[in-house]
């Protein structure tokens, strides 16, 4: 790295100390835990993943000098996140690895070029608040809110290929690679694309972050449209009780004078980003060194990544490049992941054990689960490490249904999971902390099941994923009452 290059990349991630402190939360933002100095990062740069064997990063780019342009231009380019908010968060996942928050993570399986629309955007926010408020009232402590949004493009494909009727040609592997449609020309990586990713990451962002902090957020308002849930949905009756509970306590507030108006934490919430860290040019190109910590560097496309499932390899590139990013890190593990393994990615990912920085995010399906998670938590409680424990009842739980060639999920299996990973989390003496969840606030038939009893034959009425199947938003916020029930009955 040349000296006017680290001048300008040191410019971008922290926004200088100044600004940082400028920036209305000064007391939060920029001060929070960081870890410490680290010498194992001695090799690490952001760089330093090209160097290893990587899964499921495209090749096939027809001009690779072309894509090494779009990436320079991309590393110039502003940060979509600060390092403080990226430390901010650790804070809070610190406080849920200890019992003391809940982590909501949910959004779309892939975002689309095709769906980006403000509604979209507002309905998923919208969706992810009710379910919230739900969550903070029933396991009576606060909810730390983190978007699968504003980056989530690239996914990992368990065939390079697709054939139909005897045509085969590069797999769609998110929009900004390649094209969903099944033409040569679609499917052939653009590199373009990153532009047009970034782009409208950076447009979704900007207006989560006006519903945050604007007054869309208010609690009021967030109640006002679960009670209209209640009043719709087939199962209202069963969360009615919930709902007016909230309601008698927000009115025994206002009586004593605490208001959205007068309590400005009313009226406003954090909202968080994050995405996979699948694609790692596009990655590398977004991470910058912190302007107020020298030598510390922050992958500033989302305030959380997370490492795949297919591609944990502790010498591959993806753990590689988690390591060496400061912000926090989720790592999914599926049924192959065996305690042994899991400690030497720990080792490598949370060296120092710092509460907040790893959340492990567990996807076995429900009929695996108790076979495969108990070992897991028992290892991590007798070496005394810190992860934050969450729960993807999605990936473990998908199917066929029946000969209509969609993919789903029953809702019963989803619920069924959580369950379960609430149940074992706890026995082992550690903190169910957290969910992870594919969902849209759009009213698709993607999943099977829920209280609108949603059937393999209308899977076809509204399926409009682009990848795996979500939950609608009747059935998300269904899902968030039972695990609100269920947690306000376990001890966590
Ligand atoms: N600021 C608090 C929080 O984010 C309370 C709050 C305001 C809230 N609006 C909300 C909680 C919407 C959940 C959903 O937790
Ligand atoms: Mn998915």
């Amino acid at each position: 790295m040349n000296d006017s290059e680290r001048i300008d990349t040191r410019i971008d991630a922290g926004f200088g100390e100044d600004l940082d402190r400028a920036g209305g939360q000064a007391e939060t933002i920029g001060n929070e835990e960081t870890m410490p100095k680290d010498d194992t990062l001695a090799t690490w740069a952001p760089a330093s993943w090209r160097d290893r064997p990587a899964q499921h990063i495209p090749r096939d780019y027809p001009d690779l000098e072309k894509l090494g342009a779009v990436e320079s231009q991309l590393a110039t380019y502003p940060p979509l996140v600060f390092a403080g908010e990226a430390r901010t968060l650790m804070a809070r996942l610190g406080e849920v690895a200890q019992g003391k928050a809940f982590l909501l993570q949910g959004g779309d399986c892939a975002e689309s070029f095709k769906e980006f629309h403000p509604n979209n955007i507002r309905d998923t926010f919208r969706l992810m608040l009710q379910m919230a408020v739900a969550l903070t009232f029933a396991g009576r402590k606060p909810v730390v809110k983190v978007g699968r949004i504003a980056g989530q493009f690239a996914k990992p494909r368990s065939s390079p290929t697709e054939t139909v009727a005897g045509v085969t040609l590069p797999s769609y592997r998110g929009d900004n690679i390649n094209g969903m449609e099944f033409s040569a020309e679609a499917r052939t990586p653009d590199p373009q694309r990153l532009m047009q990713a970034y782009m409208q990451s950076a447009a979704t962002l900007n207006l989560l972050r006006a519903f945050a902090q604007g007054g869309y957020a208010s609690l009021g308002n967030i109640h006002r449209w679960m009670l209209g849930f209640v009043d719709r949905s087939p199962a209202g009756e069963r969360y009615r009780a919930l709902a007016s509970r909230i309601t008698d306590a927000m009115e025994f507030m206002a009586a004593c004078g605490i208001t959205p108006e007068s309590t400005p934490g009313l009226n406003s919430t954090d909202f968080y980003t994050s995405h996979e860290a699948l694609l790692l040019g596009y990655e590398q190109a977004m991470t910058r060194e912190d302007s107020t910590r020298p030598g510390e560097f922050y992958d500033t496309s989302a305030h959380m990544l997370w490492i795949g499932d297919r591609t944990r390899q502790l010498d591959h590139a993806h753990v590689e490049f988690c390591r060496g990013i400061r912000n926090p890190i989720g790592m999914k593990c599926g049924p192959s992941l065996e305690p042994d393994d899991m400690m030497r990615l720990i080792d490598a990912l949370n060296p120092h054990d710092t509460p907040g920085r790893l959340t492990l995010i567990a996807r076995f399906g429900a009929d695996k689960v108790a076979a495969g998670l108990p070992k897991l938590v028992r290892r991590v409680q007798s070496e005394g490490r810190t992860v934050v424990w969450s729960s993807d009842p999605m990936h473990g739980n998908t199917e066929k249904a029946g000969n209509s060639g969609y993919k789903t999920r029953p809702f019963e299996r989803i619920l069924a999971e959580v369950g379960q990973f609430i149940d074992i989390v706890d026995a082992e003496g550690a903190h169910p902390g957290g969910v992870h969840l594919e969902m849209t606030g759009q009213n698709v038939t993607e999943c099977t099941g829920g209280a609108e009893k949603i059937s393999a034959a209308d899977l076809s009425d509204r399926y409009h994923t682009h990848c795996d199947p979500r939950l609608n938003n009747e059935q998300a916020l269904e899902l968030a009452f039972l695990i609100a029930e269920k947690l306000a009955g376990a001890k966590t």
